[in-house]
């Protein structure tokens, strides 16, 4: 049996080059060796207030982005949070075991607690709902950006917790990280990382901007003020420049200082906004052909979830069981 992988992506904000680098890109080469399935995880996106007409359109968005990208769903099994009802179980049998310490310790819980004014118990216990859709499905491995490696930290010790507390029930997962890409910093300020919720014009190339916005955002992205590129003296902004270069081109560590020393950063944007552009336009074209058929992704979406609730119902009945609640197969 193949080992099996699990990801997912909120439905919230617009998706951009952090997204694709971080996550969508790399769970394209876990699709032949593993059995793999990718969620959009709209209960997670209502930890913060959603517009419901805008969030039930981005639900098919972010579905058409995974397909895209190339996610095929001959091999992946692409499937929406809430319509496997297994996962809002499971994430309450695990709060009960998840010290509250851990988490008010998440980071990510604290910057977003405190851009509220009132803070909604969901966001404290997102991690845990996390937990369960990695756990439900017996994920060995979860490809995510740099950003998610704390709650991926915590899922593995809410696991072995469990484990401990009821018996061997949980595969405790790794974290899987891209090697170049993992962390993609705003344009405008390279000291946080992109964001889907960042509004600020140039802070973000969207995955579905025209190429005349891309180039925009990268020729206005913050540099510093040195003429041109020296390895040596690297500014937080000029290395994000040069990893999206690196993760879309996939050159070498040598080939990029090759090629990039002594350039001047007008030159390096260029160079920057034509390779983003040439792996974005072919994207957007799948995209605008995956979308021309109005009931294709509901149909994706749909076969997904019937294909996953089977593996997720099974894991419910077990950890049920292994904690006294009560089961009719018991
Ligand atoms: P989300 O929706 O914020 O982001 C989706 C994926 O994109 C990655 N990512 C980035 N990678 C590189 N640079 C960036 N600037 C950047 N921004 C985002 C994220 O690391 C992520 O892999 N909590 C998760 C969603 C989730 C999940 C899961 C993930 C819910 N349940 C189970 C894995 C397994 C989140 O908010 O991702």
């Amino acid at each position: 049996m193949k080992a099996r992988v699990f990801s997912g992506v909120q439905p919230s904000g617009n998706l951009h080059i952090g997204n694709y680098l971080g996550a969508l890109s790399p769970w394209v080469g876990y699709q032949q060796q593993f059995e793999t399935i990718f969620c959009i995880v709209d209960l997670h996106a209502i930890t913060v207030y959603q517009s419901p007409a805008e969030l039930r359109s981005k639900i098919e968005e972010t579905a058409a982005l995974f397909l895209a990208a190339g996610i095929d769903p001959k091999h992946s099994s692409i499937m929406v949070q809430s319509a496997v009802p297994a996962h809002s179980e499971l994430a309450w049998m695990l709060t009960c075991v998840t010290p509250v310490g851990w988490l008010e310790r998440m980071t990510q819980y604290k910057a977003k607690a405190a851009a509220q004014q009132t803070v909604g118990d969901g966001l404290l216990q997102y991690p845990v709902l996390m937990a369960a859709d990695i756990l439900l499905y017996q994920a060995a491995i979860v490809p995510v950006g740099e950003d998610q490696a704390q709650h991926l930290e915590l899922t593995r010790d809410v696991a072995q917790r469990f484990n401990s507390l009821y018996g061997e029930t949980f595969v405790v997962p790794q974290t899987g990280l891209p090697s170049v890409g993992a962390r993609i910093m705003g344009l405008d300020d390279p000291t946080v990382k992109m964001s889907k919720s960042a509004t600020g014009a140039g802070h973000a190339v969207g995955l579905l901007d025209p190429p005349d916005k891309i180039r925009k955002s990268i020729m206005r992205a913050t540099t510093d003020s040195n003429p041109a590129v020296d390895f040596a003296i690297l500014s937080p902004g000029v290395e994000n420049l040069l990893n999206i270069f690196q993760a879309f081109s996939r050159w070498s560590d040598e080939k990029m200082r090759a090629h990039f020393t002594g350039i001047r950063y007008g030159d390096l944007k260029k160079q920057v906004a034509e390779m983003v552009i040439a792996h974005i336009e072919p994207f957007q074209q799948r995209y605008r052909e995956i979308t021309s058929d109005p009931g294709y992704v509901a149909r994706i979406l749909r076969e997904g979830a019937e294909r996953v609730a089977p593996i997720a119902n099974s894991t419910v009945e077990l950890v049920k069981s292994r904690m006294g609640l009560y089961t009719e197969s018991r």
